[in-house]
């Protein structure tokens, strides 16, 4: 890991904001051949590494990012779940918040951390790239806080699914009409980077694979508690996380401090982070860490992720080196939903505001009506990123809206926003939402009926985090406030369903976005830019959107409460 500290004040100083330093890290992006699970394959790496380097600051300090891009096409990091509070345009959102950073580019991200703490990570949100490496963690301590339960030592555990082929192939295909729509079906799963069983499938001819390479493991000193800080970084894939007769007791959901729930196992959605505290208590052997795709949400017809389970040791030091009494714990999970609402709870409770405004967003794939390629529309609109025009920098200029393909709501109040999201399509999807944190009200697997499903909102001390996922079929409320200026995207965390379109946009205080201080560099990305979209095919899909989407009247139902 190639990073440099500076430090703006002496540390230690105890108290937020007085010892607030700026911590700086380089970043070189490049391709090279990696094999996490022994298969060999290009691979985008940060600093020559896969995932890339951890950053790790205290709450309320500043993160500056020096990127490189010495890859031959563009590419932007995006900090996932980081408020970007005064500065939207660090969000690192091609086509929404910045243009792309060019193929030997230089960009620097600066953005603070004030009031946030917890589980975070970073990854390309230029087309699918972060399928290929583009990820990392970004943790930011509390020193002054009273954790839910104490423990002695932290893990950082990202959790992957896995291909063999470049995400731009796979791309291509799925977004064409042979793929009838059918995600690309993953190859296999990491536990911290590494698998198993890479050559135990498809290895094409003049491509390498080796079975014997070094994989994560992890070891455990007998009596200590570690904090595992688990980040599911997939392109696809919901995980089920256990480690064999060790309970975990679940502390954090994306950066909220939650009182403590004892599980056995813990789904956990794409873009989703949890925090568990395991106990060193078990008799010193080995066990297995487990990270099982829920295969069932993958709906892949016959074609089923080939290898949807990774193993990690977990070894006790000085311990039997042997198996023996590691057991897979016999709890089922319901399938594609996330824990249960009610049982997880903030640490610090907060009860819900009321909102002002209520948004409802629905969504299902169909062809376009004029390619028949298969994509996803919200609200009869569909994505497709306009790299040379993202909509913020528009908004900040007051250009024209040049984007009729964009779903852009823009409520009225800096106040609380309640968001109805109605999934029509059969399969779970994990949403995030940039920018915010946000209160999860309620989700259902039927029918949202506002009649009889709004008094049963769950409004006390829910939970709060930034990804939640939505039932197939079925619905997810949230509350968020609209008060954080700038333009944010909101979208299903799958990568293959954010290209398919699956993504609209929330301006928090659209009328104070030409106020904004955009940096000089982040404008100077546009003035150099004329991208089009890379992808030769989506040009026509585009061209064919942009149509279809002016013959129809984009239903926003939007009410106020
Ligand atoms: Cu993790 Cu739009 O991002």
């Amino acid at each position: 890991m190639k990073l440099t500290w500076v430090m703006a004040f002496a540390a230690g100083l105890g108290w937020h904001g007085v010892n607030a330093a700026t911590k700086v890290y380089n970043f070189t992006i490049s391709s090279k051949t990696i094999a996490p699970d022994g298969f060999s394959r290009d691979g985008l790496v940060i600093n020559g590494q896969y995932p890339g380097p951890t950053i790790t600051v205290n709450t309320g300090d500043t993160i500056q990012v020096n990127v490189i891009n010495n890859l031959t096409v563009p590419t932007a990091l995006h900090w996932h779940g980081m408020y970007q509070r005064g500065t939207p345009w660090q969000d690192g959102t091609p086509g929404v918040t910045q243009c792309p950073i060019p193929a030997g580019g230089k960009y620097t991200y600066s953005f603070s951390t004030a009031g946030q703490s917890g589980t975070y990570w970073y990854h390309s949100h230029y087309m699918s790239q972060y399928v290929d490496g583009l990820v990392g963690a970004l943790i930011i301590q509390d020193p002054s806080a009273t954790s839910p339960l104490p423990y002695d030592e932290e893990i950082v555990i990202p959790l992957s699914d896995w291909y063999h082929t470049q995400s731009e192939d796979l791309l291509e295909h799925y977004l064409s009409r042979a793929s009838k729509g059918e995600e690309p079906s993953p190859d296999n799963a990491l536990i911290g980077g590494t698998g198993s069983n890479g050559c135990a499938g498809y290895v094409p001819p003049g491509t390498s694979c080796n079975a014997n390479h070094t994989t994560k493991s992890f070891s455990f000193t007998a009596g200590k508690r570690y904090k595992l800080r688990l980040i599911n970084t997939s392109a696809f894939a919901n995980f089920w996380f256990s480690i064999d007769n060790h309970t975990l007791a679940v502390v954090e959901a994306d950066g909220t401090d939650l009182t403590p729930q004892y599980v056995h196992r813990i789904p956990i959605n794409v873009g989703q982070r949890y925090s568990v505290i395991v106990q060193a208590n078990q008799k010193a052997q080995k066990y297995y860490m487990r990270a099982q795709m829920d295969t069932a949400c993958l709906d892949l017809g016959e074609v089923i992720a080939k290898e949807s389970l990774a193993l990690a040791p977990v070894i006790y030091k000085g311990g039997a080196s042997t198996f023996n009494s590691s057991v897979d714990w016999a709890d089922q999970l319901v399938d594609c939903q996330d824990l249960d609402y009610t049982v997880l709870r903030p640490y610090h409770a907060q009860v819900a505001p009321t909102a002002a405004e209520q948004i409802t967003l629905s969504w299902d794939f169909h062809g376009d009506p004029v390619t028949n390629i298969n994509r996803a529309f919200i609200n009869n609109v569909s994505w497709v990123a306009n790299f040379s025009y993202p909509t913020m920098i528009n908004e900040y200029y007051k250009r024209p809206d040049l984007s009729q393909d964009q779903l852009m709501i823009r409520p009225n109040t800096s106040g609380y926003v309640e968001v109805v999201l109605i999934n029509n399509d059969l399969n779970e999807h994990p949403f995030h939402l940039h920018g915010h944190t946000f209160y999860v009200l309620g989700w259902g697997n039927e029918t949202y009926d506002d009649a009889t499903d709004r008094p049963k909102f769950n409004t006390k001390n829910p939970l709060r985090r930034d990804t939640s996922t939505v039932p197939g079929g079925g619905w997810t409320v949230f509350r968020y406030k609209a008060d954080n200026t700038g333009v944010w995207a909101l979208h299903c965390h799958i990568e293959w369903h954010v290209e398919a379109g699956l993504l609209v946009q929330l301006v928090d205080q659209s009328w104070k976005i030409p106020q904004l201080n955009i940096s000089h560099d982040a404008l100077a990305l546009c003035a150099a830019s004329n991208y089009s979209h890379p992808l030769g095919t989506s040009k026509t899909t585009l061209t064919s959107l942009k149509n279809a989407h002016r013959k129809r009247s984009v239903t926003i139902g939007r009410r106020m409460l």
